[in-house]
C-alpha cells in the first residue's frame, strides 16, 4: 500500500457464489461497488466459505466462484485498482471468525433474521456454520479495517452485529478494529422477485420466473418481465405499499438507466402495464448485453483468470495477516 492508499478510507464487500448473479445483486450492491472504487481503497471478495452453509455441489461451487469473479470484472471492478479475491484463498478469514465467535453471544446470533429464515426453509440442515455466518462476515470486514461496506438492506442486521463485535473487542483490549458503516443504495436496496413482489429476488431461491439473471439472453429477459406480477389496476405509479409489483419494475428501470424514480414514473405516464414491462425489459437487455460480452471474454481466458486469482489472494493476505497477528497478540496467543 503506498502513501496515497494509506490515507484513503477502506471499503469491503462480498458476494456469495451460491447461484447465478441476478439483477438484485447488480442494483443492490454492484453499482455502489463500482462507484466506491473511484474514491476509496476497495476489497471485494467472492465469499465461498459462506456458500457451504447451505448444501451445494462441488462442481457448482467451483463454477459459481469463477463465474462471480469474472462478473465482478465485467461490471467494472478493476483488479489493478481494487483487491479482488476469493475468501477461501485467504485463511485468515476463518481464523479471525473463530476469535470473533468467542466475542458473540448466542442470543445475538439467534436473533439474526437470515438465520431464522434459512432454518425454516431448510429444517434438515440447520448447521453451526449457518448459525455463525455473521461472525465470518464480521471477520471479512474487520480484517481489512473497512470503514464502509456497500450492501443491500438484507445484510444490514449482519453489519450491525459486526459493529457490536468490533466495539466489544476494542473495549476489552484496546482500539483494534474500525467500526464499519453500511452503505445502502437510496433506491433499489431491495429488488423484489418478479413473480412475488413481496419476496426478495434471490440467487439460491427456487424462483426461476421471478429472478432475472445477469446471464439471461434477451428472449428470456423479455419473457420474465412479460409475466411479472403487477396488480388489477392500470395506472403506472410508484407506490411500494399499494403497488409493489409496478414499483419494483419502476425501480429496476430507474436503477439500470441511472434515473431518478420520478423520471421513470413520468416516462411511463399514461402507458399500459404491457408497455411498462416491455420498456423495463428493453432497458435491462441493453444493460446486460455489454456486461455479458465482457464476462464471456474474462471467463474464457483461463490463464489470465488463474493469475488474477493469485494476485488477489496475495494482496488480501498481506493485509489480513497483519490484522490477525495483532488480534492474536492481544488475546494472548503465543
Ligand atoms: P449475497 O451474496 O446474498 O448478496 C450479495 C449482495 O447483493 C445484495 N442483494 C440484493 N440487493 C438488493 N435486492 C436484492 N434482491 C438483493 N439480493 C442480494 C446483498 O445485500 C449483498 O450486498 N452475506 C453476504 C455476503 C458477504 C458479505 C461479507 C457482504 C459475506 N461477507 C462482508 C459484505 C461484507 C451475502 O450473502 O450476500
Amino acid at each position: 500500500m503506498d502513501n496515497n492508499q494509506a490515507q484513503q478510507k477502506i471499503v469491503l464487500s462480498a458476494m456469495k457464489p451460491s447461484g447465478n448473479l441476478h439483477l438484485g445483486n447488480l442494483i443492490g450492491a454492484g453499482k455502489n461497488w463500482l462507484k466506491m472504487q473511484e474514491d476509496y481503497f476497495c476489497y471485494y471478495a467472492v465469499a465461498d466459505l459462506h456458500s457451504i452453509t447451505e448444501e451445494i455441489l462441488t462442481k457448482d461451487l467451483r463454477e459459481y466462484t469463477l463465474d462471480l469473479f469474472c462478473w465482478f470484472m465485467a461490471i467494472g471492478i478493476d483488479p489493478n485498482k481494487s483487491v479482488l479475491f476469493v475468501q477461501s484463498q485467504v485463511p485468515h478469514h476463518a481464523e479471525l471468525a473463530w476469535v470473533l465467535n468467542c466475542f458473540t453471544q448466542y442470543g445475538e446470533a439467534r436473533r439474526m433474521t437470515q438465520f431464522k429464515d434459512k432454518s425454516l426453509k431448510n429444517p434438515d440442515n440447520i448447521n453451526l456454520g449457518l448459525f455463525s455466518y455473521p461472525t465470518l462476515m464480521a471477520a471479512d470486514i474487520l480484517l481489512y479495517g473497512a470503514h464502509y461496506v456497500p450492501i443491500g438492506k438484507d445484510q444490514k442486521q449482519h453489519l450491525e452485529l459486526a459493529r457490536t463485535i468490533a466495539n466489544r473487542f476494542n473495549n476489552r483490549y484496546s482500539p483494534t478494529f474500525v467500526e464499519p458503516e453500511g452503505i445502502f443504495p437510496k433506491l433499489g436496496a431491495k429488488i423484489f422477485s418478479l413473480s412475488d413482489p413481496h419476496k426478495k429476488m434471490g440467487k439460491s431461491e427456487n424462483d426461476p420466473k421471478g429472478v432475472v439473471l445477469l446471464k439471461d439472453d434477451p428472449a428470456t429477459v423479455e419473457r420474465k418481465f412479460k409475466s411479472a406480477v403487477t396488480d388489477s389496476e392500470t395506472e403506472v405509479k410508484y407506490n411500494v405499499a399499494k403497488k409493489p409489483g409496478v414499483s419494483n419494475l419502476l425501480v429496476i428501470y430507474a436503477e439500470v438507466l441511472g434515473l431518478p424514480i420520478k423520471t421513470a414514473e413520468k416516462h411511463f405516464e399514461n402507458k399500459s402495464y404491457a408497455e411498462l414491462k416491455e420498456g423495463v425489459a428493453k432497458a435491462v437487455i441493453d444493460t446486460l448485453i455489454p456486461l455479458q460480452q465482457k464476462y464471456n471474454s474474462f471467463r474464457a481466458n483461463k490463464e489470465n483468470l488463474a493469475e488474477l486469482l493469485k494476485q488477489g489472494s496475495d494482496k488480501a493476505s498481506f493485509t489480513a495477516r497483519k490484522m490477525l497477528s495483532k488480534v492474536y497478540r492481544k488475546v494472548g496467543f503465543v
